[in-house]
């Protein structure tokens, strides 16, 4: 079996790349080998998992590939046959050729988006890249993930805008919660922390599902 590839990426900082990545790595420990690319500098993703306590190890593999530039998709298809899932972390520049590279091999796009304006208004650029992308990748597909929802009557303003914008949300929405900010601080996933994430854990396990869902009709 070659691994399904999942490119997490959106041209705009801070709205979710690293923990859709995250949260979803750990999730899909659960249903094979799980490899995280950090193409992104910043390496958040690397640190994250080296944030981990010893006895409590992050589920998956974290390698970092930022360095391969407009080559990471020869990189990331070095690893094909050793693993079940590629989740690929991307770097929020618009002028980085990494996203585009990433898309060049990837299955499924996933574009978490915060529905605020100025994200909203950031997310063309997005659309571009994933049009582009699908020119030369045919079989791409790409959702948009609504993070951060507040629980407001604007989200669901800017929501509505979105689901005309060519590519569809996924049904599953991460609302806006502190344990994502803690998973991260403790290196580790909400599906770890019980109780108090219990509503994280819920809707992780919904996108989960919905992204396997989706993978599974992926041919290979
Ligand atoms: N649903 C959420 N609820 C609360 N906090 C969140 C949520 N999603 C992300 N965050 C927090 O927002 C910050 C930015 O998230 P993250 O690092 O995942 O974004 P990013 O898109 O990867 O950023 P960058 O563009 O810098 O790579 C982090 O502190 C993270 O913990
Ligand atoms: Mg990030």
């Amino acid at each position: 079996m070659t691994a399904k590839i999942v490119t997490v990426t959106n041209q705009k900082g801070g709205c979710g790349k690293t923990t859709v990545s995250m949260q979803l790595a750990g999730g899909l420990a659960k249903h094979g080998r799980v490899l995280v690319v950090d193409a992104d500098a910043q390496a958040t993703a690397t640190r994250w998992a080296a944030s981990a306590s010893d006895d409590q190890p992050f589920p998956a593999t974290v390698t970092g590939l930022a360095a391969a530039g407009a080559k990471l998709h020869r990189e990331v298809r070095k690893y094909l046959t050793d693993y079940d899932f590629i989740l690929i972390d991307c770097p929020p520049s618009v002028e980085s050729p990494v996203p585009q590279s990433a898309l060049l091999v990837s299955d499924l796009a996933l574009i978490p988006i915060i529905p605020a304006p100025a994200d909203l208004w950031a997310a063309s650029g997005t659309r571009v890249l994933i049009e582009q992308a699908g020119a030369l990748n045919n079989g791409l597909i790409a959702r948009m993930v609504p993070n951060m929802v507040p629980r407001t009557s604007l989200g669901d303003e800017v929501l509505g805008e979105l689901s005309g914008y060519g590519i569809p949300l996924t049904q599953a929405q991460l609302r806006q919660r502190t344990a994502y900010r803690e998973a991260q601080v403790y290196g580790t996933t909400v599906h770890t922390m019980g109780a108090r994430a219990r509503d994280s854990i819920e809707e992780v396990d919904l996108l989960l599902e919905e992204i396997l869902g989706i993978l599974s009709g992926v041919a290979r």
